[in-house]
């Protein structure tokens, strides 16, 4: 008999139960601050799994307790949200997702999962792969963004890269594919507010990263925190025991959400605690995260003969096997046994720089503002974001509060050591936070923001640093108006039209965890970079870009509206019946705006310009189960080296149903220098070219297919060619 089914023959029914349960302890720097009798349970064998503990020391005390003090000696599974770096922070995952790397995406997430894993740790809960098309939520942050093809890719990088090729390894983190599914949809932004979606939009945007997740390998899942039609993720049998297990195959261990299975009182669904567990032990659910739902709920349950002891050991088996995976039974201090060296931390650091600057987006550069002109003498740095390196970190930071970061500031006087810097903040970022500069008094922010605009007077330049402080996206931080929080829009309206008034340009640096709604200033900046958050080198990537040494190359991954009343907007909409025409009335359009963003997905500018031509698909006909490749030419039409991505889109012209003007199906980026030109070829599976037909199952439908190449989601900027999909 193996190991599992032997454990699982001597444990009792507590025992189980506590393999069943995840409880979070403190932060445990200066000393275990489990919560309630934890390290208790631990010793008795009724707790199996932890989770946001950080040192190694307090991770190895506490797996200790298990492995030597409990009955059996089960190790504990010890997890922490390791969302974009665990000490060594790299940008957050939509700023990683403007780089179209994958393989940077999987580097960023070996190097987390190293670094985790020093600090004795096995799981992350990451990555987070819902799509997200509204900028209120403040989550938006922690995905990649809009489209489904694109999360779908990051998924298996992040998969591949936390996991490594074996879990055994003392490198490798279980990762955790979240929040199935769907959660981005919630209503009005909102996080944890009711999801009421179609199949359809299921199967075609909410479902395919997670799919790709389970291709992967992920070792476990997590369910949102809301519901779909009425039913609450946690307790969604279709979704987690249908389509998860049963179609997908995924034998994985599920972990519900912080406190989740409780919620489904709230929701509505469940009485009682007991109610609660019944409904998301038969979901599927196998570790409840802090609600106690389980130890408190299934000894009764079982007595009542709602659930059975095979339901309970079907789970129990698989959160066991997982540590098996994991190599904690053969040695459960693996993981942090060895301090990392120097010469590591050192190179991962070079990483971090070198993906960071990839990752900015510059969205305006007017009159070639960026980069700056190698003569300057002097630069007014100005802003709440200027000299705020803890602010780099963005939101999730892992253990990054025990790390330095470089700010802005800091940055640039590494990077521009014959420059003299001059730098005020002139209002908070909010206007309601405390410190020096933050009083909300009118006469304090007038006296902020005058005394910022007379620093332009003698500058050769200004730099300001706006946006949203770290916390101000990522969960529970929704903003029904994303614009630049608190006084800093005066602000910039009064350093600009001071700075426009002495003919120096001003470049806006744009920190935050979602795309912010800032139509005039888009309008009046010389220059825009987008940094969203970068992590811990984020001011000296931001200096390479600043002087031209790295030319930007980012890319969109979510639309930028020009209005708060365009929310939702995103790429891939549908025609419909009357797509919008201003020479007709009854269209599909505003009375105040056009439909289109501010800024289309893939949106991104560099120091030198591309153009494209030649483009063409072979075979031009293309029969199901082959392939088809595209080929467009790319030239480097300016004066530096610099990297361009290329897309493709496709449009099934008729079909069955009515499908969006744009699906992203590749992409590609490419490096030239100067002068020159190549090729770009991105290959495309036909498969990749069904759709969920009328009865949402993968069809294959004859006809045209326009496949759109360019550098963004603008039908303007794009060439098209047509290929004939074959009977
Ligand atoms: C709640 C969040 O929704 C989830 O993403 C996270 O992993 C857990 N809390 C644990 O911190």
């Amino acid at each position: 008999m193996d190991r599992i089914e032997r454990l699982l023959g001597e444990m009792t029914l507590a025992e189980k139960l506590g393999q069943m349960t995840m409880v979070a302890s403190g932060y445990a720097v200066t000393g275990p601050v489990i919560v309630g009798d934890s390290t208790e349970s631990i010793r008795a064998g009724t707790l199996g799994n932890l989770l946001n503990m950080v040192g190694v020391g307090h991770v190895n005390e506490m797996q200790r307790l298990a492995v030597e003090e409990s009955r059996l000696g089960i190790p504990l599974l010890i997890g922490l949200d390791i969302i974009h770096g665990h000490r060594t922070l790299f940008p957050i995952p939509l700023m990683q997702a403007a780089a179209f790397d994958a393989a940077a995406w999987e580097r960023a997430a070996h190097e987390a999962a190293t670094e985790a894993c020093a600090d004795g740790l096995a799981l992350t809960f990451a990555p987070m792969l819902d799509v997200a098309r509204d900028p209120r939520w403040g989550r938006s942050a922690e995905g990649a963004g809009e489209d489904p093809w694109l999360t779908a890719r990051m998924a298996a990088a992040k998969v591949r890269g936390f996991q490594g090729a074996s879990l055994d390894s003392a490198h490798a983190l279980a990762a955790c594919a979240k929040h199935f599914c769907a959660y981005g949809a919630m209503t009005a932004g909102r996080d944890y507010a009711a999801v009421d979606v179609s199949d359809r939009a299921l199967r075609e945007v909410y479902l395919p990263p997670f799919e790709a997740a389970v291709k992967a390998g992920v070792a476990t899942l997590m369910p949102a925190f809301t519901d779909i039609a009425g039913v609450p993720m946690t307790a969604h049998r279709a979704l987690l025991q249908g389509t998860l297990r049963g179609e997908w195959g995924f034998d994985g261990v599920v972990i519900s959400d912080y406190n989740a299975i409780a919620e489904l009182i709230r929701h509505g669904v469940a009485a009682d605690l007991t109610d609660a567990a019944v409904l998301a032990l038969k979901a599927g659910v196998d570790i409840d995260m802090m609600a106690d739902a389980y130890r408190k709920g299934l000894p009764k349950a079982l007595e009542q003969g709602r659930v059975t002891m095979a339901e309970i050991d079907t789970a129990v088996r698989r959160v066991l096997r997982l540590k098996q995976q994991l190599g904690l039974f053969d040695d459960p201090y693996r993981r942090g046994a060895q301090p990392e060296p120097t010469a590591v931390l050192a190179e991962r650091h070079r990483f971090a720089r070198a993906f960071a600057a990839r990752c900015a987006v510059l969205l305006e550069n007017r009159a070639k503002t960026l980069p700056l002109p190698a003569n300057l003498q002097r630069l007014a740095v100005i802003g709440p974001l200027a000299d705020a390196d803890a602010e780099m970190r963005g939101p999730w930071w892992g253990a990054g509060e025990f790390a330095p970061h470089v700010g802005v500031l800091q940055g640039l006087r590494a990077n521009l050591p014959g420059v003299e810097l001059r730098h005020t903040v002139g209002v908070a970022v909010t206007g309601s936070e405390a410190g020096d500069d933050a009083d909300d008094g009118k006469e304090d922010v007038q006296g902020g923001i005058a005394l910022a605009a007379a620093l332009c007077d003698d500058a050769d330049a200004v730099i300001l640093c706006l946006g949203e402080s770290s916390t101000m996206s990522g969960e529970a931080r929704c903003r029904a108006e994303p614009g630049l929080p608190g006084h800093q829009l005066e602000l910039a309206r009064a350093v600009i039209a001071r700075a426009h008034t002495h003919g120096k340009r001003v470049v806006a640096i744009l920190f935050s965890g979602r795309p912010l709604v800032i139509p005039w200033l888009a309008e009046q900046a010389d220059a825009v970079l987008w940094a969203g958050f970068l992590g811990t080198e984020a001011g000296n990537a931001l200096a390479d870009l600043l002087v031209g040494r790295v030319s930007p190359s980012g890319r969109i991954a979510m639309t930028w509206p020009r209005s708060v009343g365009q929310i939702p907007l995103h790429y891939a909409q549908r025609s419909g019946g009357r797509p919008e025409n201003p020479a007709d009335h009854y269209t599909s359009q505003y009375l105040d705006m056009p439909n289109a963003p501010l800024y289309p997905f893939g949106h991104g500018l560099s120091y030198t310009h591309f153009s494209y031509a030649n483009p063409r698909v072979t075979p031009q006909h293309v029969r199901r189960g082959d392939s088809c490749t595209a080929r467009v030419e790319v030239t480097n039409d300016g004066a530096c080296a610099a990297r361009e991505t290329v897309f493709l889109f496709i449009h099934d012209v008729v079909a069955s149903v009515a499908r969006p003007l744009l699906e992203l199906k590749g992409a590609a980026t490419v490096e030239l220098e100067p002068g020159e030109t190549r090729t770009v070829e991105i290959r495309v599976d036909a498969e990749a070219l069904c759709f969920p037909g009328l009865d949402l199952r993968p069809t294959w439908e004859a006809g045209d297919v326009d496949v759109w190449l360019g550098p963004c989601a603008d039908r303007m900027k794009l060439l098209k060619t047509t290929i004939q999909l074959q009977a």
